[in-house]
């Protein structure tokens, strides 16, 4: 029997529009536990001061903070503390390979190979440093049943590419990517691998060392965790040849007027003063986390997942998107046949149903499908059957209030 989550999360435990919440948006962000907001508190509320700088007792306490965030998040997946740079966003992480690898290591000829599903945070830097390289920017498409192309995997990964940047779980299709082999296969080639772990790493192990990923991104909000935290993972050998990607205070060695030498990893990427509130929230969704267990946070949303899917099948007027798939965690992406996706999520929050509706920052993969936008449900360890159940009851409603019939 599992622990009933609902007592740790209050607002899951609120109305919306005069029925109880059913938070259906955890891919957007999740909600967060007591416990981590309790930890936000404690921080601002009883050791509040810059780290790194100052030598006083309270300073010294926001540095051990920072630092032990840091700790926590390199053991949560397999990497030493100096190859965790915290960020905003897993976009900022996303950026910062771009800018501070792409920009030092790409030249014309080159080719950096990405996925059609990827998201817009993993797709548009790459846009820009192609432009200012001269690389090409290739896509691996996906195949009739919503995986990778296996044609295009073998194709496109040659000598020329250089960068590999793949999402592990596609945030419209909730499709796993198999990045371990991706991995194999691109450093058969040569090619470095960054990894876009914003959907995964809050649903799946992952474990960089297995995976061997160069880069891994992640943000803190989509894993219990306040917004304004994100991480990116390098191995040490990489970062530690590339250039600050922001620069200004606490990232120094020395400066002179005309020159400067850097710090050491990490902080060499941690301009100015970092989210430390941020860290130790972050610390507290590591723990909360790992006391629910990987195992059980799969099969509880395998099983929202599998339900969800079989009850939207029985309907007629709704069309589901990359919903046959075995290799699939919880997002479900869907339409009501003549309704637009905003009017649906529309529709649906009347009834307390909070679902994203959208082209979801995935605009290529949506041409790719032939749609504009799409409604989307995700699902975290702390929603349940019932929470499936008001979206299917509330989606049997959308065409009566819409007059269509
Ligand atoms: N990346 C987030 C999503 O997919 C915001 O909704």
């Amino acid at each position: 029997m599992d622990k009933n989550f609902l007592n740790d999360f209050p607002i899951l435990r609120s109305q919306m529009n005069g029925h109880p919440l059913a938070y259906l948006d955890n891919s957007a962000t999740t909600q967060k536990p007591e416990s981590v907001v309790r930890s936000i508190c404690g921080y601002y509320g009883g050791c509040n001061a810059n780290p790194h700088r100052g030598v006083y007792e309270l300073s010294v306490k926001a540095t051990q903070v920072y630092e032990n965030a840091r700790r926590k998040v390199a053991e949560f997946i397999n990497a030493r503390p100096q190859e965790i740079i915290f960020t905003k966003n897993a976009t900022e992480s996303l950026n910062l390979v771009a800018y501070s690898y792409g920009l030092t290591n790409l030249h014309a000829g080159d080719e950096i190979l990405i996925t059609i599903a990827e998201h817009h945070s993993n797709l548009v830097p790459w846009q820009r440093v192609a432009q200012m390289t001269g690389a090409t920017l290739n896509y691996i498409y996906l195949a009739a049943d919503g995986n990778l192309s296996a044609d295009d995997i073998t194709t496109k990964l040659t000598k020329r590419t250089k960068i590999l940047a793949v999402t592990q779980i596609s945030n419209v299709l909730g499709l796993i990517n198999d990045v371990k082999t991706l991995a194999a296969k691109a450093h058969e080639v040569g090619a470095v691998v960054v990894v876009d772990g914003a959907q995964s790493v809050p649903h799946i192990p992952v474990d960089v060392q297995n995976i061997d990923a160069d880069f891994l991104a992640f943000s803190g909000h989509k894993m219990l965790s306040p917004m304004g935290i994100g991480v990116l993972y390098g191995k040490r050998r990489l970062l530690d040849e590339m250039p600050p990607f922001l620069s200004g205070g606490d990232m120094i060695e020395y400066v002179e007027e005309q020159s400067t030498t850097y710090a050491e990893l990490p902080q060499k990427f941690e301009a100015g003063t970092q989210n430390v509130g941020g860290a130790a929230g972050l610390t507290a969704a590591i723990d909360y986390l790992r006391g629910v267990g990987f195992e059980t946070i799969e099969r509880i949303e395998r099983d929202l997942t599998t339900f969800a899917i079989a009850e939207l099948k029985r309907l007629p007027y709704v069309d589901l998107y990359g919903c046959d798939a075995a290799n699939k965690v919880g997002i479900i992406t869907f339409n009501v046949k003549d309704v637009h996706p905003h009017d649906v999520a529309t529709i649906l929050d009347a009834q307390g149903v909070a679902i994203r509706a959208g082209h979801h920052c995935a605009q290529p993969l949506m041409k790719f499908l032939g749609l504009n936008s799409t409604c989307r449900a995700s699902f975290y360890f702390y929603n349940t059957r019932r929470d499936v159940e008001r979206l299917i009851e509330a989606i049997q409603q959308v065409r009566s209030v819409m007059k269509i019939f």
